[in-house]
């Protein structure tokens, strides 16, 4: 929608604009030198277009994060009573101050402003460069990255005129620079570990080398019998274009599955995203995702969200898909992501934006499910860190992060020592945690404690099996490992629950976290194993919360139970 006929001025903000004093800029964002590898190799040519986003000071951030915990929180009042869109976009649409204020502003630099979002949040506009410079008192430059060639436009400082203050949040892409090899790291990549000569369906229980759909049905109690609620979806995100083939899937569920009968996926996309079939293209993050959702959400309709790379916003889409999912009336009620990055990489003002908008996404009753990295206490192959690396989304408080677990026995779980957690370097802790993770935190080794912020959100909430996880690939027999294989088998638990409470006429779980650690005995509690890096053996995984496996495992009876089914 284009805004520029909208705005009729206030008449205080065209009197400051008229003095001299509206020249005045504060500067909203700096940094003193370009991330570690980039160079500045030259002046932005004046006439290259940057596509520009703007985000504005939403106007109840606390009356959201209130009401999402109200709807979350077992036995308030509130419990399962999920805000519909409109109440959700009342509360984080700018002030009608705001959009005025930052609109005459463009307006009278003869800039369209194109707004993104429904609840009017974000603005995107298309300028020159030169055009950008002389807006926000910039310098955008072309910085190389000198290992991969990768070239950004970005600025080391950037200002809004002072009016603007308390309007503008904060504009994008900016002084954030791109993750250099973006097409790898900001996934939390599946290890392929090697050829599965001998792949065989199984109802016996999982082995350490081999861990199927139906082995893990074995090993968490998980139902075989088909979900019966078709508005009951659970989304799968797909980045970096990666698909899936249904092929491989057929090849799958026919092996493992085959008492599902006919079954698939549905393919949604945005900024071009697309589900490609062709020979040889199926990715391995994606064919893991689907085939441990269709093959153990049984019956449960799945949709591939396939973000395209035509997204513009430096970060594969990650804040494209959700703005997506809150433009859809009805988004899934569960959301399994296997991607993710290091915290310390992720621009402030964007972390915290993403982490608000996962925060409107729960309170429509999405449960939101992120991998929590494969680095183990390093994040995501920091290898010569000198402190712990927290991973990004984990540390934010509105979702839930999912850590791995190997087996040493058919039926004995311990902590997988690549599983990420730890504590946000952003985010304090949660109330629903507070007691768990200072429990934990007090009984560590006080050279421990020296490695990361205490205070703290810790991660990962949950864990689920993520070692020699068996998928077929391009044709292929291969066992797999990360977060990448827990984080779809955790939100598939979660989806079977949901259409359970759909079939008895109750609310989807939504955002899970209050729930979860208010039933710590619904998990089979892990105690072994630890998450080296970083030159230390990392954090030990105990009885309880740690930040190895979370609470733990999933038992689906007792979970079943606790939902209160
Ligand atoms: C930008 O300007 C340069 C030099 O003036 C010119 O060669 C180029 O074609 C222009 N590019 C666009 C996209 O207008
Ligand atoms: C949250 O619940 C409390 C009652 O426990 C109520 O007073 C408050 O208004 C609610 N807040 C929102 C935003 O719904
Ligand atoms: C802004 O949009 C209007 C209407 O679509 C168009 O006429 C005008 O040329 C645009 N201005 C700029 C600077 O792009
Ligand atoms: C494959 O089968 C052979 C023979 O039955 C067995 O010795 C071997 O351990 C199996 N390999 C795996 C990875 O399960
Ligand atoms: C994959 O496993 C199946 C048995 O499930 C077997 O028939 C096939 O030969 C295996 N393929 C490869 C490439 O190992
Ligand atoms: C990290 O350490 C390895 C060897 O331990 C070394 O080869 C590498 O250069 C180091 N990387 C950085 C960025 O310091």
């Amino acid at each position: 929608m284009m805004v520029s006929t909208l705005i009729a001025l206030s008449s205080l903000f065209a009197l400051a604009f008229a003095s001299p004093v509206a020249r005045r800029m504060k500067v909203l964002e700096s940094r003193a030198l370009p991330a570690a590898g980039f160079v500045r190799t030259g002046p932005a040519a004046a006439n290259t277009t940057l596509d520009l986003r703007i985000a504005l000071v939403q106007s109840n951030t606390d009356t959201l994060i209130e009401a999402l915990y109200n709807v979350s929180t077992p036995g308030h009042p509130s419990y399962g009573q999920h805000l519909s869109k409109e109440e959700v976009e009342q509360l984080v649409a700018p002030s009608t101050e705001s959009i005025t204020a930052v609109n005459a502003w463009l307006q009278q630099a003869g800039v369209n402003a194109t707004t993104m979002t429904p609840a009017g949040d974000w603005l995107s506009i298309s300028v020159p460069v030169s055009k950008a410079n002389s807006l926000f008192d910039a310098d955008f430059a072309v910085y190389t990255h000198s290992e991969t060639g990768q070239q950004a436009v970005r600025t080391m400082e950037y200002s809004v005129p002072h009016a603007l203050q308390g309007h503008v949040d904060f504009v994008h892409p900016t002084v954030s620079f791109p993750n250099p090899s973006s097409a790898k790291s900001f996934v939390t990549a599946p290890r392929p570990l090697g050829r599965s000569a001998n792949l065989t369906a199984r109802d016996t229980p999982c082995t350490p080398l081999s861990v199927t759909p139906n082995c893990v049905q074995t090993l968490y109690n998980i139902p075989s019998t088909k979900a019966t609620q078709s508005s009951n979806q659970l989304g799968v995100s797909g980045f970096l274009n990666e698909f899936v083939n249904e092929i491989d899937l057929n090849t799958f569920l026919g092996k493992f599955r085959p008492d599902l009968g006919d079954t698939g996926f549905a393919v949604a996309s945005l900024d071009g995203g697309s589900d490609s079939e062709q020979e040889g293209q199926a990715g391995l993050e994606a064919s893991l995702d689907i085939q441990y959702t269709v093959g153990v959400a049984s019956g449960v309709p799945v949709t591939f969200i396939s973000v395209g790379e035509k997204n513009q916003d430096g970060l594969s889409g990650f804040l494209d898909i959700v703005n997506f999912l809150l433009n859809e009336p009805n988004p899934p009620q569960v959301l399994s992501t296997s991607y993710g990055n290091n915290e310390p990489l992720m621009p402030l003002s964007l972390v915290k934006n993403l982490c608000n908008a996962y925060a409107q996404l729960g309170a429509r009753g999405t449960s939101i499910l992120f991998a929590s990295g494969d680095g183990g206490v390093s994040g995501e192959g920091q290898q010569n860190c000198t402190s712990f690396v927290p991973t990004f989304p984990s540390g934010c408080p509105f979702l839930t992060s999912v850590g791995a677990t190997a087996l040493t026995s058919p039926s004995t779980e311990t902590g997988a020592p690549f599983s990420s957690g730890g504590f946000s370097g952003i985010f304090a802790v949660p109330s629903y945690q507070a007691s768990v993770v200072q429990s934990y935190v007090s009984g560590l080794p006080s050279d421990i404690q020296s490695e990361f912020t205490s205070g703290m959100r810790g991660y990962p909430d949950v864990a689920a099996i993520g070692t020699n996880v068996e998928i077929i690939l391009n044709g292929k027999n291969l066992t797999v490992l990360g977060t990448s294989c827990s984080t779809p088998i955790f939100a598939s638990v979660v989806a079977l629950i949901n259409d359970e409470l759909a079939a008895a006429g109750m609310s989807p779980l939504g955002f899970l976290n209050p729930f979860l650690y208010a039933n710590p005995g619904a998990f089979n509690d892990i105690t072994t194993g630890s998450n080296p890096g970083c030159g230390t053996n990392g954090f030990p995984a105990a009885s309880g919360w740690d930040p190895v496996t979370g609470l733990g495992t999933p038992n689906y009876p007792a979970l079943r139970a606790a939902a209160g089914l």
